[in-house]
């Protein structure tokens, strides 16, 4: 599957850029045209997505950050900005997650996951807002059905993921009137991730999560990023503060997903 936007002279900055759903949000911005930068915390895999994404006479950008440190997520993010002049798209996606009983999940554990969402988060749009701000550009935070669905094992990252929407929705009102569009993506259980091989570790768990989804099957990066590409596209222009699931249908059953593996 590809969709056909044009994304030639844009400049996308993708935040956790480096594997899984974000790292295929990153190769579908840059397969459309795009100048592509990404950051995380292993200058191993910010190097392998910078190679990965890189296309001849059009190199990608990376930078190491922790998205719960400001100054350097602005230095990072700024780098970015600097080389290009500008950020059309920003992406949000850098995540922290694990099955753990509330019981037996301590102060820093519900902290950390909190942290790098949510204020993760704030740091990360704080930091591209002074070079997005003009109409047509767009930021995408990408959530997770936590945000919606009470999940057992899941009460950090349900918090956390409901903090990131409201953020987003919260900007969404204040930079509106720059032109610029702030939305949400949720999506439902992708394949092959590190977040589900966290959530669901073994092929029965992976099974039954499958058959919750009312299209019988688990979602893969490209199909989160065809969203992507939409929301930050003239084409979803009128498009704003809007938290859309692409989720093969799965929060319709409301089912929760199958989870094992919580202490
Ligand atoms: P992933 O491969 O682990 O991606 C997480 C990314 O964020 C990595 O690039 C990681 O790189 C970076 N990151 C983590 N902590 C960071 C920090 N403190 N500072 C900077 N970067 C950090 O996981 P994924 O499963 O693809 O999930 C990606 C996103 O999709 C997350 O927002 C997740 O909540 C969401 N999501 C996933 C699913 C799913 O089925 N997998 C479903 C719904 C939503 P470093 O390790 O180098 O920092
Ligand atoms: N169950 C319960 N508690 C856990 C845990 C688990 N599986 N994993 C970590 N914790 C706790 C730790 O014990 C620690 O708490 P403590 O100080 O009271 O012992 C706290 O969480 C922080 O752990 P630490 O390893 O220092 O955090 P970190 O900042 O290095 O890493 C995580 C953050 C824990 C979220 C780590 O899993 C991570 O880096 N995740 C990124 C990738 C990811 O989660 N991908 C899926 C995205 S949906």
């Amino acid at each position: 599957m590809r969709a056909s936007f044009d994304y030639a002279g844009a400049r996308v900055f993708v935040v956790g850029g480096t594997s899984g759903i974000n790292l295929g949000i990153a190769a579908a911005f840059a397969a459309a045209g795009a100048e592509v930068g990404v950051g995380s915390r292993s200058a191993g895999k910010v190097a392998a997505a910078v190679a990965a994404l890189s296309a001849p006479g059009r190199p990608a950008f990376g930078a190491v950050f922790d998205v719960r440190d400001a100054a350097a997520v602005a230095e990072g993010i700024g780098g970015f900005a600097a080389a290009g002049g500008r950020i059309d798209v920003l992406v949000s996606g850098a995540a922290g997650n694990f099955p753990a009983a509330a019981h037996a999940l301590s102060p820093n554990g519900f902290k950390s996951v909190v942290d790098i969402d949510v204020l993760g988060t704030w740091n990360v749009m704080k930091a591209a807002h002074p070079h997005l701000r003009r109409p047509g550009a767009a930021v995408i935070s990408i959530s997770a059905p936590q945000a919606q669905v009470a999940m057992a094992l899941q009460a950090h990252a349900c918090a956390a993921k409901a903090g990131v929407d409201m953020v987003t929705r919260c900007l969404a009102l204040e930079w509106g009137r720059e032109g610029v569009r702030v939305n949400s993506v949720i999506p439902g259980p992708i394949d092959g991730t590190e977040g589900m091989a966290r959530l669901a570790p073994d092929a029965a768990a992976r099974a039954r999560v499958a058959a919750a989804v009312p299209l019988g099957r688990m979602g893969t990066a490209a199909e989160v990023a065809a969203l992507c590409l939409f929301l930050g596209s003239a084409a979803a222009s009128y498009v704003t503060g809007a938290v859309l699931t692409v989720d093969g249908g799965w929060s319709l059953a409301l089912g929760g997903y199958a989870m094992t593996g919580g202490a």
